[in-house]
């Protein structure tokens, strides 16, 4: 591991890799806990290479706080990023990033440093947005990992890297907890043994709102009044719930609500909150080639708002990467690396779904004849099909999802809130193909071919070794024959609403 100590020479480190490897920064104030290591963990298994940045920014730091008794650990903190694996240290001093008594600032707009922290810490998240800028600058990450525990300044530095076009990428890692719930936090130092146990009722009273949440309640006045409940003996600063990007006031819930509190207990300044969503549900699809899943899937996804999980688009995006980048099959090590550092997006564009792949625009380029040839190969790799399994249980965490296709019930998403085998008969699929077939004006393939084609794709498929054919123990199974495609949706429709009642 390697320790910077000034920006020329940490650039010129970082000049000779950034051409061929990803760069990730974990911005830090040091004192190096868990919550941090989380981050540091993250960034590791993301990219090739990690800097964690070291320095108490005087700037956002008003002079009635604590900047001087902030915990200081640099040697402590130099062995933990050791330990993790991390490949270098920044830690500049405050004439380093400062040289000159008056600096450019970088000022959020008012509406999100009104609210919140910024109500009793004025001028702090302008201190937070300029060197959070001043960091991008020298170190140019592809990503930049933040927690979630510091959600204003969270939100802030997304609206900083759109406004600003930064040319960087957020992940965003959950809050990191002791086990009695308290958040991790470099000021938990300060807190004596009695006043760490009083801590507790911050994420006991956020705990409390969430409970009742999930329960149906979703007045901002109703889930305040529970936090308030369980806040004894501490000094309440502000318990608010607000909309977790604009972060402004909400008096309800309607899709997402950030609740964050803070408070005084001693000297001592402590945050925390919890993100309330409704999670809408996952309808997960399997069943025979030629049952019209996929029709189906698309009309579903387009009339309950869900995001159309192409399954088939991922495995087609890996395949038109790997022709790409010139990648043999035989090559595991190369394969490895090339699924481990994808980026891949599906983006919902109301009936079409916009494929972007390390930040391409793939949605056309994933259906050329080359990439047809090649996906059912790519698909059979043990390698992709986990990373694909992974990704796709990652979008599912969030839920609002609709997919189809092999696996999807029994293995991928086993704890989807609707679980389906939409399958027809041999005659219903043949006679659906034949149909196809007349339309496009072709027209010497007979009935009975079809039919043999269809059982033979039948078998092979419930007999295969990876991955066979088979509902789910508790899968619903619609029989599509005689209903017309409409009939399927509705049908689906209907059982989706059925389970959320809505
Ligand atoms: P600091 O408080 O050291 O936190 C550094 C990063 O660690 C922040 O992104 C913070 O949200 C994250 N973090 C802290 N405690 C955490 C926990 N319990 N769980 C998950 N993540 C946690 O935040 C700052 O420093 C500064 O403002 C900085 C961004 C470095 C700018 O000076």
């Amino acid at each position: 591991m390697l320790v910077f100590h000034s920006v020329k020479d940490l650039q010129a480190h970082l000049m000779s890799l950034k051409h061929d490897h990803q760069i990730a920064l974990v911005p830090t104030m040091g004192a190096l806990h868990s919550g941090h290591v989380s981050l540091i963990q993250r960034a590791i298994a993301d990219n090739h290479l990690v800097v964690v940045s070291i320095f108490v920014n005087p700037l956002q730091f008003a002079p009635t706080e604590d900047l001087a008794q902030y915990p200081r650990n640099f040697a402590a903190d130099c062995q933990l990023c050791e330990v993790w694996g991390v490949n270098c240290v920044f830690a500049p001093s405050e004439a380093e990033l400062y040289p000159n008594q008056e600096v450019f600032r970088v000022v959020p707009p008012k509406s999100l440093t009104s609210v919140l922290c910024g109500k009793f810490r004025p001028g702090h998240f302008e201190g937070v947005a300029t060197i959070v800028t001043k960091l991008f600058n020298i170190v140019q990450p592809n990503r930049a990992y933040f927690g979630q525990k510091d959600a204003q300044q969270l939100a802030i530095i997304r609206h900083l890297v759109r406004d600003l076009n930064i040319p960087v990428e957020l992940v965003s890692c959950p809050i990191i907890r002791e086990s009695s719930g308290l958040a991790r936090s470099s000021r938990n130092q300060y807190l004596s043994p009695e006043n760490r146990e009083l801590a507790v009722c911050l994420s006991r009273g956020l705990l409390a709102a969430k409970k009742a949440f999930l329960l149906g309640e979703v007045l901002s006045e109703k889930l305040i009044s529970l936090v308030r409940n369980e806040l004894i003996n501490i000094k309440i600063e502000y318990i608010e719930l607000v909309d977790p990007d604009t972060l402004q006031s909400l008096t309800m819930i309607k899709n997402a609500g950030l609740l964050a509190i803070a408070a005084r207990i001693g000297a001592t300044r402590l945050i925390d909150n919890i993100m309330l969503e409704k999670r809408q549900g996952i309808i997960a699809i399997d069943g025979p080639a030629g049952a019209g899943k996929s029709t189906v899937t698309r009309k579903v996804a387009e009339a309950l708002g869900l995001l159309y999980l192409d399954t088939g688009a991922m495995y087609r995006a890996i395949t038109w990467l790997i022709l790409q980048k010139r990648v043999s099959l035989d090559d595991q090590n190369a394969l490895f690396e090339l699924v481990n550092t994808v980026n891949l997006e599906l983006i919902s564009n109301n009936t079409e779904i916009q494929v972007i792949i390390n930040g391409e625009d793939v949605t056309k380029a994933i259906r050329t004849p080359e990439v047809t040839a090649l996906v059912s190969i790519v698909s059979a790799q043990k390698i992709v099909r986990e990373k694909m399994v992974q990704l796709q249980q990652e979008w599912g965490e969030k839920g609002g999802i609709i997919a189809e296709g092999r696996d999807l019930c029994t293995k991928v998403f086993p704890d989807a809130e609707l679980k389906l085998f939409l399958t027809a008969s041999v005659e219903e699929r043949a006679r659906r193909r034949l149909k196809d077939f007349q339309n496009q004006g072709v027209t010497n393939i007979s009935f009975e071919q079809l039919k043999q084609d269809i059982q033979n794709r039948d078998d092979q498929d419930s007999n295969r070794k990876i991955s066979p054919l088979r509902k789910a123990e508790d899968a619903m199974e619609i029989i599509t024959d005689g209903l017309t495609i409409e009939e399927v949706t509705n049908k689906i429709i209907n059982l989706y609403q059925q389970i959320n009642n809505c």
